[in-house]
């Protein structure tokens, strides 16, 4: 139907990117982005009436956002280049804007586009030699200034590159060492750099591109300190293990993957490397508390953890696992079952997770007004009492709390 919109405005329009990539390897991929030669937001707009779609457009950029009812997105851009170029001087006229806008990408795999008006609907276009590097499996830049113009594509070449499988091309792993050499790599802003950093980490299996990362010497660019070793792969993988046995609990908190994952990853560094490298991502002030204080706690439960598993001594109770996990949020409680070698001791916070974190005394505040407890800061104590007592299995009916409060 994008077809018919732009035939019916006398317009061009293709899709582009990631999603024809994705489509000519069967992988899946639901972030449809289209590119239009001419004005891409009046495109949306016309097709927005015709299907009962809303419109986001972002005037100064030419893009637009179309929304359908199901919440489904589709990115629309312009071929901006179009208003400013000659059409006579052009060779091919209908496409010499597109290929202008596909020159700007990042690798020659993400420059593919296929045209959806109807005419020729399903045309693959490939300018740049695209669908030989998805052949060859290779990742490659256009040109020689690529890494120059945008030095994050470093760190989105590796990420294609081991998500897809892919090899990186030599001329273009040889461009990402002159990038590195050169200092290019210091030039990138803080939130631009973490943005990359989650990327990586929210991929389905984040650590080797962090290997592939250390291995190009990119990772200094974190911090110096920081160091991707087997220890890290074996950490890894118990978080990857952790988030799918959290993700099939379903318990409807959500919960942040690269947030466990980058807790595995500074696991060993020092509060100055630390600071350091909040100070390089910039990392967002909502997420201070559960870097510095949460993270310090957990050190602590990480030590009596690993003690009580090696000296084979009988199981926390779980009124204390519960007064040690209680103030750590998930990716906290994740990254700690990531740490612990320990099957049994990992066993401590899944139980903390499932059975003890929700639970109540069967008393309530009122119920101890009617005992004739006076009311004040005592109740919050009892209830506290009563709580750690239930875990315990020292009480376990309401009668039995009553008892004890009397
Ligand atoms: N792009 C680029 N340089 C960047 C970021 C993006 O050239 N630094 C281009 C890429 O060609 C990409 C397009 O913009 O195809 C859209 O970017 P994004 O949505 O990040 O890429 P996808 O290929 O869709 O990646 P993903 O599959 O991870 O969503």
């Amino acid at each position: 139907d994008f077809g018919r919109t732009a035939d019916a405005l006398g317009l061009k329009v293709f899709a582009v990117g990631g999603f024809v990539r994705d489509l000519l390897l069967d992988e899946p991929n639901l972030d449809l982005d289209i590119v239009v030669e001419g004005d891409g937001i009046a495109f949306a707009e016309a097709f927005a009436r015709d299907h009962e779609c809303r419109v986001r457009s972002h005037e100064k950029f030419g893009t637009a956002v179309i929304v359908f009812p199901d919440d489904f997105k589709v990115d629309v851009a312009s071929t901006r280049v179009e208003y400013y170029l000659e059409p006579a001087a052009l060779p091919t006229v209908e496409t010499a804007s597109l290929k202008l806008d596909l020159y700007r990408r990042d690798f020659t795999i993400n420059t593919l586009a296929i045209v959806l008006n109807h005419g020729s609907f399903g045309e693959l276009l490939d300018f740049f030699g695209g669908l030989r590097d998805l052949r060859e499996k290779a990742i490659r830049v256009l040109h020689n200034l690529s890494f120059v113009e945008d030095p994050t594509r470093v760190f989105r070449a590796v990420r294609f590159e081991q998500r897809l499988g892919f090899d990186i091309g030599k001329q273009t792993e040889h461009l990402i060492r002159s990038a590195v050499r050169m200092g290019f790599l210091d030039r990138i802003g803080g939130p631009r750099l973490l943005n990359e950093i989650i990327h990586i980490l929210e991929e389905v299996r984040p650590f080797p591109a962090m290997a592939r990362l250390e291995e190009l010497d990119l990772v200094k660019f974190l911090h110096p300190a920081l160091k991707i070793g087997e220890e890290t792969g074996a950490v890894f993988e118990r978080a990857t293990r952790a988030l799918h046995w959290y993700e099939l609990l379903y318990t409807g908190k959500p919960c942040s993957e690269w947030v466990v994952y980058f807790l595995c990853l500074i696991r060993d560094l020092d509060a100055d490397a630390f600071q350091g490298i909040c100070e390089r991502l910039g990392i967002p002030g909502r997420l201070h508390p559960l870097f510095t204080e949460q993270r310090h706690l957990a050190q602590g439960v990480l030590q009596r953890f690993q003690a009580f598993a090696r000296r084979k001594m009988k199981r926390p109770r779980n009124s204390e696992i519960y007064q040690w996990l209680l103030p750590l949020d998930t990716e906290v409680l994740l990254y700690l079952m990531a740490r612990l070698e320990s099957e049994e001791a990992r066993s401590w916070i899944s139980v903390f997770v499932t059975r003890l974190r929700d639970q109540k005394p069967l008393l309530s505040g009122e119920d101890l007004k009617v005992l004739g407890v006076p009311p004040g800061p005592l109740y919050r104590e009892i209830l506290e009492q009563l709580l750690l007592r239930r875990l315990d299995g020292e009480v376990v009916t309401r009668e039995q709390e009553i008892d004890l409060v009397q």
